[in-house]
């Protein structure tokens, strides 16, 4: 168990809002992408975030790799608040901090050489000469299961599963504490998503990382989260341990239906999901009260007037104002 004080990184009520408009319509409107977020990321460990496609996933992670700064609330990375951090403070932590992306053909440069790609980080941010680069590089190739022959070849020339293999090995160059990965697998074939997500966990328990895990779909995160976040529309729907939510039923109708339309080969379970009705509301005009309301099958007049907030029920986390009665007693 890490101690309480232990997180690198530390949202406290995290929010942050974009002006939209062009031209004379410049900041008529505020979007919110994330309003009034919290959690830990602690040594060691996994917090998932989970929602559907404009929920503010990537938004959350601009903020924790230092891209952006929240409009409000705090939030602070190796107990530096990214309010007051100055570019000296910011330039210092970005090591610490590195990313994954979604798509690995086009985050890696296709004019480079997978050595190059990897001695890149460490020209920029490291006193090391070529020769000790070089052997970092062959290192941490021969981590992520990468052949020493690799290190003169071009991304083309890898399937995506091993391109996926040389953005990890690029992202832990600087030997970061924390990994943000965006949707790390969802480019890949079904196939070898496994094999990625478990050289991720090998990883993790070799230099300590903690990742912040961004998925679209929860049975991806199943097996290695710690913590999970839900989203919708910006905000929390229910956050609590991996074990408080998956070995108990979900307790916001948001996270069961997502539960739901990850596909099970068990009928019992494929007949207790519960399908996410109607569209997606826009950000820009989020509904009033619960931003679920509309799409949800539990919802009552109070659900329409009233934001839930996020309070705790069995074990977890939940913004739902029927978070009582959404499972059936045991
Ligand atoms: N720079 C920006 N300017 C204006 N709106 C933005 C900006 N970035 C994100 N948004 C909006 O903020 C909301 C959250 O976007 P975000 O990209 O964080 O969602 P996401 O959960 O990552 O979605 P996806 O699963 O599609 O990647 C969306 O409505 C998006 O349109
Ligand atoms: S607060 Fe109401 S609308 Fe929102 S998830 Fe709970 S029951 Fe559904
Ligand atoms: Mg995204």
């Amino acid at each position: 168990m890490t101690e309480a004080n232990g997180a690198i990184i530390d949202a406290k009520e995290v929010t942050r809002h974009y002006r939209i408009g062009r031209g004379l319509l410049r900041g008529v409107a505020v979007l919110q992408a994330v309003a009034g977020v919290s959690f830990r990321i602690e040594p060691g460990r996994t917090l998932a975030v989970v929602g559907e496609s404009g929920c503010g996933k990537s938004t959350l992670a601009r903020l924790v790799t230092m891209i952006e700064r929240p409009t409000s609330g705090d939030l602070t990375i190796e107990g530096v608040p990214m309010a007051t951090a100055d570019r000296d403070a910011l330039k210092r932590l970005r090591p610490v901090v590195q990313m994954v992306f979604q798509n690995p053909y086009a985050s890696l440069n296709p004019r480079k050489q997978v050595g190059t790609i990897l001695e890149e980080p460490l020209r920029i941010n490291s006193g090391l000469g070529a020769a000790a680069r070089r052997e970092a590089a062959r290192e941490m190739m021969a981590k992520v299961g990468l052949r020493p022959e690799h290190y003169g070849r071009y991304p083309h020339m890898f399937s995506g599963g091993q391109r996926q293999r040389i953005a990890i090995a690029r992202a832990l160059m600087l030997r970061p504490k924390v990994v943000v990965a965006d949707e790390p697998v969802s480019a890949l074939d079904v196939s070898i998503r496994a094999q990625v997500l478990n050289l991720m966990m090998d990883l993790q328990a070799e230099f300590n990382l903690a990742y912040m895990f961004i998925s679209h779909d929860l049975g991806v995160v199943r097996h290695i989260a710690d913590e999970i976040m839900v989203m919708y529309l910006g905000r929390v729907a229910e956050q609590g341990t991996r074990d408080s939510i998956f070995s108990r039923p979900p307790r916001h109708p948001y996270t069961q239906a997502l539960l739901g339309s990850t596909p099970s080969v068990d009928p019992a379970k494929r007949r207790a999901r519960l399908p996410i009705k109607g569209e997606l509301p826009s950000p820009l005009d989020p509904p009033p009260g619960c931003a679920f309301h509309r799409r949800c099958p539990f919802a009552t007049e109070i659900c329409a007037i009233e934001r839930p907030e996020l309070r705790p029920v069995d074990g977890r986390l939940v913004a739902c104002h029927h978070a009582e009665r959404t499972v059936a007693p045991a």
